[in-house]
């Protein structure tokens, strides 16, 4: 059975949790990003229990998020000193010091050589092991009150779009988990930014909440991950370095497609609908007007911080409203527009709203 506690009239349910955590359970929590289903990341029992619960591959690693740093100036050697990450050398230790310095607690994840203490389950065998501190006070309280670092993915099924609430949660995992700790929904609404700091110069591995222009400001320009050969099917078979980038993720049920204009999706969808098929609507709000009438429509606010704390959200809608395609507008990749886009290429297998077939 899972267990659901509102942490915000029920504050003593961390200390609950934090105990279903230490006996070897899994509890979801929010963080700032999105909710994460956390187990003891030093017990390899516990940590395989988040795979089983989540269907996910043995071969997608997991983050570890460890605790609040503001009494801790020096938090990269307390992790060296945890054996939580292995020996750095000079120039690593200095860059994810100042990164973490800077951004911790943050939405920026940082893959650095592994610690003998986290198992190999948590890694997926690798020799890095990713690790962030959250900025959410129910996930630090939670971390502190459990006394260990916590390995946590996001709380849905393997594949599926990432949970900005608590139903989000219960309607992929109910009772699949121990705990659900409800604190209402995330506030930025996509995944952390994911750096390999192992690479100089360091890889962004996924675009995510921190934005690349703060990392790059600080530590100068980043490398991507090269892209082409990752988005076939046939790569995603193969073992994964960082499988949150499977070409088909962060998906819903219905077919997205994306369309360059406002002009173009609302064609698309008369297309579609002559087809025979069901049509939603994932737009902002600067289309509503010539959006009215269209239904249903999932409106994700005025700018990209809201578009991107609504955009799962959005597509949960419309995948429970049963329609069989979902359009949305492209996103200028700048600044938290990179991860939007990342996103909705990835949820869209790169498909173009209007595609010769129509
Ligand atoms: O915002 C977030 O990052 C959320 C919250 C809960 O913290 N977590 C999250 O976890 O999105 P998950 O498992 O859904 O995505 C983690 C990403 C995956 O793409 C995974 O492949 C990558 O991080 N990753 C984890 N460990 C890695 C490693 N050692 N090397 C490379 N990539 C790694
Ligand atoms: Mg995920």
């Amino acid at each position: 059975m899972t267990r659901v506690f509102d942490v915000r009239t029920e504050p003593a349910a961390i200390a609950f949790a934090a105990e279903v955590i230490r006996q070897g359970g899994l509890v979801a929590f929010p963080t700032e990003t999105v909710y994460g289903l956390g187990a003891n990341a030093l017990d390899a029992d516990a940590v395989a229990k988040v795979f089983s619960a989540k269907q996910r591959l043995l071969n997608d690693p997991l983050i570890v998020h460890v605790g609040a740093t503001e009494d801790r100036p020096d938090v990269i050697s307390e992790l060296v000193r945890q054996d939580i990450l292995g020996a750095l050398s000079a120039p690593q230790h200095a860059v994810a010091q100042n990164l973490a310095r800077a951004f911790w607690p943050g939405p920026l994840t940082l893959v650095l050589p592994r610690g003998e203490r986290v198992p190999l389950i948590v890694t997926a065998g690798q020799d890095t092991v990713a690790v962030r501190v959250p900025a959410h006070p129910i996930a630090l309280d939670l971390i502190r009150c459990s006394g260990v670092p916590i390995a946590a993915p996001s709380a849905n099924r393997f594949g599926h779009v990432s949970p900005t609430t608590a139903q989000h949660v219960l309607d992929d995992l109910d009772g699949r988990i121990d705990v659900v700790l409800d604190g209402g929904p995330t506030p930025i609404g996509i995944e952390s930014t994911v750096l390999d700091l192992t690479e100089i110069p360091p890889v962004v591995l996924r675009p995510g909440g921190l934005i690349r222009a703060r990392i790059e400001a600080l530590i100068g320009p980043l490398r991507d991950r090269s892209v082409g050969a990752e988005d076939s099917a046939e790569h995603d078979a193969r073992p994964q370095q960082s499988p949150g980038l499977l070409s088909k993720h962060y998906a819903p049920r219905a077919e997205l497609r994306v369309a360059r204009t406002t002009a173009e999706l609302i064609e698309t969808r008369r297309v579609l609908m002559g087809q025979g098929l069901s049509v939603g609507l994932l737009i902002m709000d600067a289309q509503q007007a010539d959006c009215a009438g269209l239904a249903p429509v999932f409106t994700l606010g005025h700018d990209l911080d809201s578009v991107a704390r609504n955009v799962y959200a959005g597509l949960r809608a419309l995948d429970s409203a049963g329609v069989d395609v979902i359009l949305v507008s492209e996103v200028e990749a700048q600044g938290i527009g990179e991860a939007i886009a990342d996103r909705l290429k990835r949820a869209s297998r790169g498909r173009p709203a209007s595609t010769p077939s129509d």
